[in-house]
């Protein structure tokens, strides 16, 4: 694929710290609103006085605010290296069995999946992760180290892990999951046990990261498909654009229009309160606030990006 773009954006113009520090500012009033994901105890008890902000540049530069180094569950912002990793092992051939439609639906949805016979709109829905979950299984011996290391490679974190608190509460929770795969597997859409479909979900839905990690964690989407951290082609170029693409189109499910509208920026959320966002060729971001809107994203975490959209005039569009 033609590349017009140099690899290294002259990124000096932009005062990165003074922006995010201006944006740390700027939430302070508003410490408090939305509302922590309550439907496990340990995402229902992070107190809301906690926001973090981290920048790092294709160049490795890193820029942070506030609780940039504390660590939350990131939730559905594991589906993005999931993602990758069933990409990597079975390519194009993914799209035989995960669409890649926005959905218009909440996240843990299962309205679309009956009348469109067991294949999920996207993989960034619950219904899609649990397919691409099946595609990891069956592509790797130890899909649930594949990845741990592919989480701590991009990071540069070998401390990346599931919190076991988080992990078994998921399980215990987990109906709407549960009914989910089980319903996917009566279409013939998951290869594995629907028991070793959800352990792994469960696995990557709990795993402690904070926003510098994060941030690092998808440089390569920012960076042409290459990890700056460990020196690696993670995947093509063109991989990496279309993932860019899903993220633009299904990573804040159905705020996704909103986000393009307001944001210009891929972006993968989670109910942690994380949200991770790229600028192709310049940088990946992440934002942490634990007061979710009523769709489930970060209230404050897309009121960062937003302003960050508007004070660095960046944008995909
Ligand atoms: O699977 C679930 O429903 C939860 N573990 C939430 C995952 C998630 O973060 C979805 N979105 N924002």
């Amino acid at each position: 694929m033609h590349d017009p773009i140099q690899d290294q954006f002259d990124v000096s113009s932009l005062d990165l710290g003074e922006i995010i520090d201006t944006i740390h500012g700027e939430v302070q009033a508003r410490l408090g609103e939305g509302k922590a994901a309550g439907y496990i105890d340990s995402l229902a008890a992070v107190p809301l006085d906690r926001f973090g902000m981290a920048v790092v540049t294709t160049g490795g530069e890193v820029f942070e605010v506030g609780h940039s180094r504390q660590r939350f569950s990131i939730q559905s912002i594991s589906k993005v290296h999931t993602l990758t990793l069933a990409l990597d092992a079975v390519g194009d051939d993914l799209w035989r069995r995960v669409d890649r439609e926005p959905s218009g639906d909440p996240f843990n949805s299962l309205i679309q999946l009956e009348y469109e016979k067991g294949i999920p709109r996207n993989p960034f829905m619950n219904a899609g992760a649990l397919v691409v979950a099946d595609v990891v299984l069956s592509s790797y011996d130890d899909a649930g180290q594949a990845l741990l290391d592919f989480v701590r490679r991009r990071s540069g974190n070998p401390e990346v892990g599931s919190d076991a608190v988080v992990e078994r509460s998921e399980r215990e929770s987990g109906y709407r999951n549960i009914a989910m795969a089980n319903f996917i597997k009566s279409y013939g859409n998951l290869e594995n046990d629907v028991d070793a479909v959800l352990d792994f979900y469960w696995l990557q839905c709990s795993l402690g990261m904070d926003c510098v990690d994060l941030a690092r964690s998808v440089q390569y989407l920012a960076k042409r498909g290459h990890c700056g951290v460990s020196g690696e082609q993670v995947v093509s170029y063109e991989m990496s654009t279309r993932i860019n693409a899903l993220m633009m189109t299904a990573g804040t499910y159905d705020a996704a229009g909103d986000f393009a509208y307001y944001v210009g920026l891929p972006a993968k959320s989670g109910v942690g309160g994380g949200i991770v966002a790229v600028v192709p060729h310049m940088m990946s971001l992440c934002t942490w606030y634990p007061g979710l809107d009523d769709k489930g994203n970060s209230l404050l975490g897309r009121y960062a990006l937003h302003r960050f959209a508007q004070l660095t005039g960046l944008s995909v569009f």
